[in-house]
């Protein structure tokens, strides 16, 4: 494995490694991906080796532009292309019918791909440099915290990627929102980086997945997901001071007004207080959501206590995030 700097050269380097069937960790504006050639099976397979993947788990398609759709997706509905025109580059993936060409490994045999032209510049170059479409899915071990960084895949995947192209910290810091477009109604498969708010302007109407009344049908609706090693237990909003921490936890605030409070009003009911965002800002707690939990496993807290965050714009991808993380 080797870590590149994000140079023309090294840029180069890693498109051709795609095209000879070698794995390279990519940045994106959301989380690092673990990319191959789409259309190379034995590479793909090496994904969901490298990952310890259960196969039943389709992988996204990147591409670099809207045209390249085409080469993987067999029919557009206008709302998809709506969405398209509007919110791409961006963090939303979109679930359309797929392309017989597109290997079934890809998609699980499903019928439907998943597909989305990513906003960073880095992972756009990567995909022309290749030439390709690439499957990605995020690069960490199957269930376990996305990487935000290329030290958190080197450490995760280690000598099962061949390359990482190291472009910094992920700006938004969770994956993208899925939406399936293949039912009447646009549906929020899970929800994240792209805000169902700025979806629905576009579209008008949107679905969003239930758990609660609902069959999973794509893994990324799991109830166990994401998940640190250290138990994370998660509460309401403003409700960390009524939690009952075994000694030594750390808790996770949302912001530093609620960290505040609770730090004066149960002085020493956590051995240790840290905050997603210091203003409050669901974007900021995003971007910081994954780093701050790959440090919080490391750091060998018998408990991570967590409060919700408002169920609004980026709030929602964090408390599914959060909620998956959580004992249940
Ligand atoms: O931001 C992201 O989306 C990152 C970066 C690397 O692009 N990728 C990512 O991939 O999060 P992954 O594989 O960890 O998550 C893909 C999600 C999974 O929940 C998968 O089940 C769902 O997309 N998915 C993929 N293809 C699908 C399909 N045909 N139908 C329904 N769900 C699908
Ligand atoms: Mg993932």
């Amino acid at each position: 494995m080797r870590i590149l700097k994000p140079t023309a050269e090294n840029i180069a380097l890693a498109g051709r490694a795609l095209v000879s069937g070698q794995l390279v960790a990519m940045p994106t504006e959301t989380v690092y991906g673990l990319a191959a050639n789409a259309f190379d099976e034995v590479a793909v397979a090496r994904v969901f080796e490298a990952k310890r993947r259960p196969n039943f788990d389709p992988l996204i398609v990147h591409i670099a532009e809207v045209e390249e759709a085409g080469r993987v997706v067999s029919s557009i509905p206008p709302a998809a292309r709506e969405l398209m025109a509007a919110l791409w580059p961006g963090p939303l993936t979109l679930i359309l019918p797929k392309r017989e060409e597109l290997p079934d490994l890809v998609t699980s045999g499903l019928p439907s791909v998943a597909i989305r032209l990513p906003a960073s510049d880095l992972a756009r170059a990567l995909i022309r440099a290749a030439g390709l479409p690439l499957a990605a899915p995020s690069a960490n071990p199957f269930g376990y915290l996305s990487p935000t960084t290329a030290e958190h895949v080197a450490s995760m995947l280690g000598e099962r990627v061949d390359y990482i192209l190291d472009g910094g910290p992920c700006p938004i810091g969770v994956e993208s929102t899925v939406l399936d477009m293949t039912g009447k109604v646009p549906l929020v498969l899970r929800p994240g980086g792209m805000a169902v708010e700025d979806i629905a302007a576009v579209v008008g109407r949107v679905d969003i997945f239930d758990r609660a009344v609902a069959k999973p049908t794509s893994p990324g609706q799991l109830a166990s997901h994401y998940a640190p090693h250290t138990p994370l237990h998660l509460v309401e909003a403003g409700c960390l001071g009524k939690a009952r921490p075994r000694a030594g936890a750390v808790a996770l605030c949302f912001d530093s007004a609620s960290l505040k409070v609770l730090s004066s009003s149960r002085p020493g009911l956590f051995a240790h207080l840290v905050c997603l965002s210091e203003s409050g800002n669901s974007l900021e707690a995003a971007a910081h959501l994954f780093s701050l939990l790959h440090d919080l496993d490391k750091g060998g807290w018998p408990e991570i206590w967590a409060e919700r965050l408002p169920e609004e714009g980026l709030g929602r991808a964090v408390n599914d995030r959060l909620w998956k993380a959580s004992k249940k």
